[in-house]
């Protein structure tokens, strides 16, 4: 038997360590929260995809009596992006979630599914596509969304 520890690698940033083009994402994935329909779970989550033509695809969570047939906030954001824009890469995606009132202290979590669509995304266009999921107290940067779905699922997978 082998065993393997498998790493994740991410940063943990103050909100100036942040560039402009990092801010620009995660102040629009902080408005964007104010467009979340979550009357059941009143977790308001909001997304930003820049995309590589300039344009900022919004995201926000979209929840439904039939609580399956709701959508994160991160989902709106990219297959928004791959309907309008098919042709142009996600270069980086943020994301933020407000509950009772405030902004989370610690960063949005992206469910198992979303991970899968962001790592789909990036596949997609042959680049990397950067993850910021922002906190009040911290900003995890991921440079890549593979960073956080270890043992991946792509196409190449389908061919055994
Ligand atoms: N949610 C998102 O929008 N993104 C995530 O990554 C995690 C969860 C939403 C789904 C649901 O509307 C609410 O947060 C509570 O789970």
């Amino acid at each position: 038997m082998k065993e393997y520890n498998l790493t994740t690698k991410m940063r943990s940033c103050q909100w100036d360590e942040l560039t402009e083009e990092q801010r620009e994402v995660v102040r629009i994935a902080k408005e964007q929260t104010e467009n979340s329909y979550s009357p059941y779970s009143h977790f308001r989550v909001g997304a930003a995809a820049k995309l590589a033509n300039g344009i900022v695809m919004r995201g926000a969570n979209q929840e439904n009596a039939a609580y399956p047939s709701g959508l994160c906030a991160e989902r709106t954001a990219l297959f928004a992006a791959g309907a309008q824009y098919p042709d142009q890469p996600v270069v980086r995606l943020a994301i933020a979630c407000y509950t009772d009132g405030h902004f989370t202290k610690e960063p949005g979590s992206p469910c198992g599914a979303c991970r899968q669509v962001m790592v789909e995304t990036e596949h997609r266009y042959g680049d990397k596509m950067e993850v910021l999921l922002y906190g009040e107290d911290e900003t995890f940067v991921f440079e890549s969304a593979a960073d956080l779905l270890p043992l991946i699922f792509v196409s190449e997978n389908l061919k055994g």
